[in-house]
């Protein structure tokens, strides 16, 4: 179908703590870039975020804290939205969940949804702090997960193995506010029954065959398992209140009683886009963005986020009957920095806002650019930053431009030079950069960034290759107009380029576009949109007239040291460490006879494979010189098994056998587990056999 209009979201941040690269590379950035382009390709695009401000993550950041709730969100969204800023973020509109149109839509949207029956209630026993007099619902429950027995899962999610729960599935509950063990209280809330939505949710989804396999993964078990009904109102002391003539109706005393975070939450990208419509003073103006079928809605959002924007809120605008519902929510997976999983609470994390105290916002586009997590996790480190920054944007971008500007400035008075008989070469180079706007084009409207920040280079490299084979430097004596024509066709590249990297770098673009005085192109910013101006599709033909003054170059990159970057690891390592765990007690003093009844061996392994079925668990065969030992060691998640044959390795050898997953187990590896769980190998270079003592 061809839409006439998109309305493009990102996840809403939880303003309980600033933004992290993780979160920017798959949620934001690549938002940013698909928004930037279709603006420059003249299509109409609004875009809208906003703080996320309710829900129990912030309450307990409060509590934690000794403040209330109110304190964090007006320290945080501030903070988040000018960080956004400062990174290029070109939304329409920035909102947060505490303003008043967002509490108005979002009770509208309740009464609704009431009004209409597609609720259903029901009193029942829920986890209660006696020592904090309130009820536990999602994080302020902690305990057991029962999918994977991870101890810290959470009341609404196990991080651990991203099952959503419920309070009543945790194990061994306990409360984070108080650590009490919970009571059982009865307490009436309303629910969607998702159940009844199932067979049209699943006709939707069907009609989306193009949508990620991550995302039609997920969707595709919760089908299997049977959409459920979801509370949606919550006893917290932090939120929208239920709607009074709602409790009434249904003859529940709403009092405490608010509506659950993701419920309101996604109704803040049309409270954000009401909001948008009114600070243009056009107020009836959002509605055409939610209410007309030629509206291509789309949420970009991070993997945790799938199951509300493709289930449960499509559910509630099927429900509310007027809205479209979302067109693709194109889901990233997660970010790792230098290959560990990003921890917020164990200090694993660059911020943006020390970033950008650092470095200019373009370097960190570029790179999160090449490295989107679009199809599986991706990591961040330093070390690629730095080569990415120095070998790529420095020696490829930034030399090509360097160098046409440079002969222009040199060679033709600071103009461009007329093309005069252009050679087999000029003619190819300029056919080449006006193939290129379609192709970038074509990887954006699939949203694969990655492949078109990989592209937008591409052009730069081509530059650079046709540079250098007509080799002006040579032919700046021996033949001027073939000189005049290699400056001339490079400087259309940089002005092509300085459109079309318009998404990934606008920063750079700009100071491009100064340099070489053009002028009249379409902003990638919003604002109305000049349709006379030169855009997108314009940028592969020669914008540039022959005599044409330029202006004043400069160095568009600069390199950065090792210096710099391990100020960066330093600082990374040193907060990740002051945030971790402390290292384990000492146990008590032992004798030597203790240790003696202990028999370590170094052992050789020969072999190493996965166990179907077990996450954890690796099969080794070790040779410990008498005889060769099966050894289940718990280390699947830190080590590939490949890389575990031929170590040599310290052996309990007089451990009791153990049967697990159906094999045995003969004996244990010594292994070194750090605070943050990574686990190393206690090694030993002696021959198998050799008595450890
Ligand atoms: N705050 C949520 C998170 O960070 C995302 C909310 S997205 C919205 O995971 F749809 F609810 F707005
Ligand atoms: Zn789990």
């Amino acid at each position: 179908m061809a839409y006439k209009r998109t309305l493009v979201t990102s996840a809403l941040p939880y303003a309980n703590g600033p933004i992290h690269l993780g979160h920017l590379a798959g949620a934001y950035m690549p938002a940013d870039f698909y928004v930037r382009y279709q603006r420059l390709k003249g299509r109409d695009i609004v875009y809208v975020c906003g703080s996320d401000e309710y829900g129990v993550a912030i309450v307990i950041r409060a509590m934690q804290e000794g403040v209330k709730p109110q304190d964090i969100i007006d320290r945080y969204h501030p903070l988040i939205k000018e960080s956004f800023a400062k990174v290029g973020m070109s939304f329409d509109h920035y909102s947060r969940t505490t303003s008043p149109v967002h509490a108005d839509t979002s009770q509208d949207f309740f009464r609704r949804l009431a009004a209409r029956d597609d609720f259903v209630l029901r009193r029942e026993e829920q986890l209660f702090d006696p020592k904090a007099g309130v009820f536990l619902a999602d994080r302020f429950v902690c305990g057991t997960c029962p999918k994977c027995s991870f101890e810290e899962a959470f009341g609404d999610q196990c991080e651990q193995c991203g099952t959503s729960l419920n309070p009543a599935d945790i194990l061994n509950p306990r409360s984070t506010l108080t650590d009490a063990v919970p009571e059982h209280r009865q307490t009436t809330h309303w629910y969607l029954p998702l159940g009844r939505w199932q067979p049209a949710l699943e006709q939707y989804v069907a009609s989306h065959p193009e949508w990620k396999p991550n995302v039609l993964g997920q969707i595709g078990s919760w089908f299997a398992d049977g959409l459920r009904d979801r509370a949606i109102t919550r006893d917290v002391p932090w939120g929208i209140p239920v709607p009074a003539e709602s409790a009434e109706a249904a003859g529940v005393d709403a009092t405490g009683k608010v509506i659950y975070v993701w419920f309101d939450a996604p109704i803040g990208y049309i409270s954000a886009t009401r909001e948008w419509a009114e600070k243009l003073g056009t107020p009836e103006r959002w509605e055409i963005y939610w209410k007309d079928d030629e509206t291509r809605l789309i949420h970009f959002i991070g993997k945790d986020n799938i199951v509300f924007h493709t289930l449960m809120f499509p559910a509630m605008l099927m429900a509310y009957d007027e809205y479209v519902v979302p067109d693709s929510v194109p889901a990233n997976e997660f970010l790792t920095i230098e290959g560990r999983k990003l921890s917020t609470s164990r200090g694993w994390a660059v911020w943006l806002h020390e970033y950008l105290d650092e470095f200019e916002p373009d370097l960190l586009r570029y790179v999160l650019g090449t490295t989107f997590p679009e199809t599986k996790d991706a990591d961040f480190s330093w070390n690629e930053f730095q080569t990415r920054v120095n070998s790529e944007l420095a020696d490829i971008l930034g030399n090509f431009v360097n160098r046409a500007l440079t002969f222009a400035e040199r060679e033709f008075d600071g103009a461009v030079p007329e093309l005069t008989d252009p050679s087999a070469e000029d003619r190819a180079a300029l056919e080449t950069l006006a193939g290129f706007p379609d192709r970038i084009a074509r990887s954006y409207e699939r949203f694969r960034f990655r492949e078109a920040v990989a592209e937008t280079m591409n052009l730069a490299r081509l530059g650079n290759k046709y540079f250098n084979d007509t080799a002006p430097w040579k032919t700046r004596k021996s033949d001027r107009i073939a000189c005049g024509n290699t400056v001339h066709v490079s400087l259309q590249i940089c002005a092509g380029l300085s459109v079309l990297m318009e998404p990934v770098l606008p920063f750079t673009a700009a100071r491009l576009r100064a340099m070489l005085r053009l002028t009249g192109v379409r902003p990638s910013t919003p604002g109305p949109s000049d349709s006379s101006a030169v855009g997108w599709d314009e940028a592969g033909s020669s914008l540039l007239t022959a005599g044409h003054a330029l202006g004043r170059r400069e160095i568009l990159f600069s390199k950065i040291s090792n210096q710099m970057i391990q100020k960066q690891v330093t600082r990374l390592e040193s907060a990740g460490q002051e945030a971790e765990l402390p290292y384990a007690e000492l146990k008590k003093t032992i004798q030597y006879d203790d240790f003696a009844r202990l028999d370590l061996r170094t052992g050789h392994v020969l072999s190493a494979e996965r166990i179907t079925k077990s996450r954890k668990l690796l099969r080794l065969r070790v040779d410990i010189g008498s005889e060769t030992r099966q050894i289940l060691a718990g280390v699947a998640e830190h080590f590939e098994p490949c890389t575990l044959v031929g170590c040599r390795v310290v052996v309990v050898a007089n451990l009791a056998p153990r049967k697990m997953m159906g094999l045995e187990s003969q004996g244990m590896l010594l292994m070194a587990e750090d605070r943050a769980g990574q686990l190393a190998l206690v090694t030993a270079d002696s021959e198998s056999g050799a008595v450890v003592r």
